[in-house]
This record gives C-alpha cells, structure tokens and sequence, in this order.
C-alpha cells in the first residue's frame, strides 16, 4: 500500500517567553523525534500577529523563541528551523484553505472562543481563520507527524478534515495530473502526538488550571529563562496538599497539585510517574519537593543561561532562520507549484 514519506512538523508562538509547559508538553518530544524523523520546526510569527504585538517586543520574541528550541536541544544540523514569515507559501496555502475550510467547522474551534472572548466582533479576522493556517503550515510539507501539546487536538482535527476535503474536492485533477501518493490523495492526514509523562503541565498556584504564559501570577509558571534561583523559589512556593506522597498513581486521583509536581519530576528526569511514586510515595511531600527543586535547577538553569549566551549575538539567530528558511522552501516551494496546477491557476513555465 501506498504511504506518505514521514515527516514531522510542528511550531510556537513567539507572542512570551516559553515556560515548562512549552518545554515538557512540546520541546522535549521535538529533540527526541529528530533522531528518527525528518523535522521541521517553525516559529510562527504570522499566528502571533493574530492578537497585537508591538513590533519590536515580536522580533525580539522571535529571536527568543529561536534560543530557546536551540538551548533545549533542537540542532540546526539534524532539523531545519526558521520562521513561517519566510517562507510566502504558508500564507499562499492558507488562502487555498480559507476557501476549503466551511465556517461551521471554524465555528466549533474552542481556542477561538477563549482567545476572542466575550468582545467577539473586535476579534481579528485572522484569530478566526488561524486554524487554516495552521493546517498549511503543516500540509505545506506533506508533514505526517505533529507532536503538540493536548491543547491542539482539536486544530489538527481540522487540519486532516482540510486535507480530506481537498483530496475529494480536487481528486480528479489529482488522479490526471498523477500528483497523488497511491489512492491516499495529494495531503496525508496528519497525526497528533500527544506524548511524554507531562503533555499537560498544570499552573504552579493551582493543579486544576494549564501553566500558560497568559496567567497573571509569575509564580504560576517557570519560565524558561529563570535564573537558578527564582527556579528555586518558584518550586519551594508551589501549592501542595498536606497529604504524604501516594506510592501508586491512583492515589493522585483529587489531587491536582500532587499529581501536577509529579508529572513534571516525570517529564525533567525522563522517569515515569510510577518509577517518580516508587521513589518518593510514602515520604514527606518536603523531601519530594526538595528533590525537585534540585532537578529543576539542574535541567532548566543551563537551557536559561544557553538562551542567554545565543541572544547575546541576534545575527547568528538571524543566521540560522534564514537558512531554515531556505530550506523549508525547497520542499514547500514544489509542493505548493502543485498545489496550484491542482486548483487550475496559470503560472509560467
Ligand atoms: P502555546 O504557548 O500555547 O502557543 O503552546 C506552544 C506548544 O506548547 C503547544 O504544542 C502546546 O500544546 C504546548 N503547551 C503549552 N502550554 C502547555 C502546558 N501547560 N502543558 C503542556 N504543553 C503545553
Ligand atoms: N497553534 C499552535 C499553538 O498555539 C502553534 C502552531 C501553529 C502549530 N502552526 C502549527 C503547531 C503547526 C503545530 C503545527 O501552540
């Protein structure tokens, strides 16, 4: 049977500095995937723009964003790195996806209605239509393997029911053309990969709300450019229950605090929760978190002074995206010529 080469791709935001969420629910499965796949890892500035950024604070945050997939271990040489603004074929194809994507789809998108709240007509047009290109961003290069955090599921649902559509829409002219992968169409479906012991890492305040850049207390997240001590800090004052640790993991059932700091040990020490409970249940949640806060310090301190080293020098940053890009276009660049010899537009030959 026919299949679609495998590739991997996946992006963030450069709208805040990232923090644990960002590095054990994404960063670290984009590092171990680059061993075995084909990887591509974009930092989105065009999804950023969909809310106000001021101009200077985005190049700054793009250069930021760029440090941090390169402190945490993402290697130019093995993946290509660049941001979407680049390359002029992810807005190209998002418009080819604004008119196969249906409003009633757009509608049901979850994310749109948190980020939009209750002042919906003031809302940009691109925060409503940011699903489509982020479906482009990952059809653009056939990308089969998305590794994201929970919170995505739901967009990667759209980004296969676009590739769907357009496969049936255009199937004839994929079939004429023979630009189809067998009987699969033009785009594959793309896979979520929702992994690691940690794919969803709570607020430090409060184990029932997600870790989020846009919580008001700095308290609530570590950020990947805390120094060792305010790591230190941030660990020592999170919330905990009065209970000892459980031995087996059904005991962290009610307990989102307990569970939460467990899971994060899990995602920073490569253990599973269970190895995590087999060590420290039946101990003082005191003893627990002390170890913590030296494994904290350990794994993330280095990646904030690597960050640092990088942003010291913004030209090789610079350096580097440019030449992801270059070569993130010679894969979408073909594809996309496709794309539109599918659709029926005239181009020079
Ligand atoms: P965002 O910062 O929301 O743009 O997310 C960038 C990436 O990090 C996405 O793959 C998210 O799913 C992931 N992510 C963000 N926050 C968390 C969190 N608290 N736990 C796990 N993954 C997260
Ligand atoms: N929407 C994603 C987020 O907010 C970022 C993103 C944009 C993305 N394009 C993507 C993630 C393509 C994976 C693949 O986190």
């Amino acid at each position: 049977m026919a299949e679609f080469p495998q590739r991997v791709f996946s992006g963030m935001q450069p709208t805040s500095t990232l923090h644990l969420g960002n590095y054990l629910g994404a960063l670290t499965n984009w590092v171990a995937m680059q061993e075995s796949y084909d990887c591509v890892y974009c930092v989105v500035d065009m999804h950023a723009i969909t809310v106000w950024q001021d101009p200077a604070e985005l190049t700054r945050a793009i250069r930021e964003v760029t440090a941090a997939y390169l402190a945490a271990g993402v290697d130019p040489k093995k993946s290509i790195i660049f941001n979407q603004s680049q390359v002029a074929q992810h807005a190209e194809l998002a418009w080819v996806f604004n008119c196969v994507a249906r409003l009633g789809w757009l509608n049901r998108m979850t994310q749109f209605k948190e980020k939009a709240g209750k002042d919906r007509e003031n809302a940009s047009v691109g925060l409503y239509a940011y699903p489509n290109l982020m479906a482009a961003d990952i059809l653009l290069y056939k990308a089969t393997h998305v590794p994201v955090g929970e919170d995505q599921k739901q967009h990667l649902e759209l980004a296969r029911d676009i590739a769907q559509k357009f496969n049936n829409d255009f199937a004839e002219q994929i079939a004429a053309r023979g630009l189809g992968t067998g009987e699969l169409g033009f785009f594959p479906q793309p896979e979520p990969m929702i992994q690691g012991p940690a794919p969803r890492v709570m607020s430090l305040r409060d184990g029932t709300k997600k870790m989020s850049k846009s919580d008001a207390s700095d308290y609530s997240r570590i950020n990947l450019t805390d120094d060792a001590e305010t790591i230190a800090q941030k660990v020592r004052k999170a919330k905990t229950d009065p209970e000892a640790l459980p031995s087996e993991e059904k005991g962290l059932e009610g307990r989102p605090e307990a569970e939460n700091l467990v899971g994060i040990y899990a995602g920073l020490s490569g253990e599973s929760r269970a190895q995590v409970l087999g060590q420290f249940g039946g101990g003082q949640f005191s003893a627990f978190k002390a170890a913590l806060v030296d494994l904290a310090v350990a794994k993330l301190a280095p990646i904030a002074g690597e960050m640092r080293r990088l942003l010291a020098d913004p030209s090789h940053i610079d350096g580097i995206l440019g030449q992801g890009a270059e070569r993130a276009a010679e894969i979408a660049a073909p594809i996309m010529r496709d794309v539109k010899d599918v659709v029926g537009f005239v181009r020079a030959r």
